[in-house]
């Protein structure tokens, strides 16, 4: 466990906002230590009913769901929270199932929210049976994670997984406020917290080569929870999404950017069999993918030192352990963005520009992956 002293709770007034505006509705995004309180002030603002339903897992519930449910209750809420599992598993049909049952005894009117509070699995689950029940309630993100916060509360996309296939049944339905209390981040595994630093390395990379330099100035403080530098980070994280998904809300062509990464990370995550978790497979993913750009002539060798660094620094790892390079060329021929049988990649051009690219070959991924070609760097 992390100290939370540390995590500046001794100012909770102060916050960031931001607003992001899709299919012609805003949303702010709130963003700061202790927001948690503020909650029921906010909800009152919104319009909504004074029942609320809370859905979270059992290890946030126990860490922010009872003490977020008190502050409510205290200020004349009725709140229901409905529990589920942890774990990716929780993503499916028959948990919103189960989700959809509970939630016909409670929903009286149409303007009772429901509080999707813990990490990127909550928030899509929750997110998708708020987009269904009744053809859409109104849905407050209130991610848990460093994953969640820059990532996965951001943009709309809700989803469950289809057997094995991922978020294959969803929908983009945008949420009525998001508030990401920076202070719940202090309770987080290091492995937890390292995994969202590589989203927030890779917001850097596809859009802010400033935020990047600040990464790299900032990092130490970062991973120590400075309350400042934790905000700072996922305040500039949160803009970057929300710059991009705005101009592309419906994942038409530049959202593809922020899958830089992820295209080799995806095949890891599958060959390891999930020993090596999204944020380090993205990690790999984001140094080969370098790898390759500067094979390529384009992308500068002391830049890949500094991307290799920043990650490795960040608690990251760089390359891929002992697993058959060839068996995650494999993989990646299966993944959903391969582009007309053709292995569509996002390359850094530079930090902080990115290009895409379907004419990389399986044998330079191959290379890059196993190491076997000399770096210029
Ligand atoms: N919708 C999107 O655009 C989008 C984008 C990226 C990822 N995702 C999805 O996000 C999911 C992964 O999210 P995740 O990485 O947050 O994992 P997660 O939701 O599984 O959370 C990881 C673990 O951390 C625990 N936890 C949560 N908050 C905590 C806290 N403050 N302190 C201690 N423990 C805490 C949870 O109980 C859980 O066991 C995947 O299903 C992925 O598909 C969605
Ligand atoms: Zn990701």
């Amino acid at each position: 466990m992390r100290a939370r002293e540390s995590m500046g709770l001794l100012r909770p007034n102060e916050m960031t906002k931001i607003g992001i505006t899709l299919s012609g509705t805003r949303c702010d995004v709130c963003v700061g230590p202790g927001l948690h309180a503020q909650t029921a002030r906010w909800l009152r603002e919104l319009g909504f009913s004074k029942r609320v339903v809370i859905i979270t897992d059992s290890a946030v519930k126990r860490l922010y769901g009872t003490a977020l449910e008190q502050y409510l209750v205290s200020d004349g809420f009725k709140v229901v929270i409905l529990e589920v599992g942890g774990g990716e598993e929780q993503k499916s049909l028959q948990t919103a199932l189960g989700l959809y049952n509970q939630l016909s005894d409670v929903y009286a009117e149409r303007t009772t929210p429901i509080l999707a509070l813990g990490g990127g699995v909550i928030g899509d689950l929750s997110g998708f049976v708020a987009a269904t029940y009744l053809r859409g309630v109104p849905l407050v993100q209130m991610p848990t994670t460093l994953l969640a916060q820059v990532d996965s509360s951001i943009g709309g996309k809700v989803a469950v997984n289809h057997g094995q296939l991922k978020n294959r049944i969803g929908a983009f339905y945008q949420p009525s406020l998001v508030i990401s209390d920076t202070a719940t981040l202090g309770t987080l595994g290091s492995r937890e917290f390292a995994n969202g630093l590589a989203e927030v390395i890779k917001s850097a990379v596809v859009w802010d080569k400033e935020f990047f330099a600040y990464l790299e100035n900032s990092i130490d403080r970062i991973r120590a929870l400075d309350g400042e530098a934790l905000e700072e980070t996922v305040v500039r994280s949160v803009r970057i999404k929300t710059e991009v998904v705005e101009r592309d809300e419906k994942d038409l062509n530049l959202r593809n950017i922020l899958n830089y990464g992820h295209t080799i990370g995806h095949a890891i995550e599958t060959v390891s069999d999930f020993a090596i978790g999204h944020g380090e497979a993205v990690a790999i993913g984001m140094v080969a993918a370098a790898r390759i750009s500067n094979e390529m002539g384009v992308f500068d060798g002391g830049e890949l030192v500094r991307l290799r660094s920043l990650i490795g620094r960040a608690g990251l790892p760089t390359e891929m352990p002992g697993l058959e390079a060839e068996a995650a060329v494999q993989a990646m021929r299966h993944d959903k963005k391969i582009h007309e049988g053709k292995l569509r990649f996002v390359l850094p051009r530079t930090i902080g520009e990115v290009f895409t690219t379907d004419e990389v070959s399986p044998s330079l991924i191959e290379e890059v992956l196993t190491c076997r070609k000399n770096e210029e760097a």
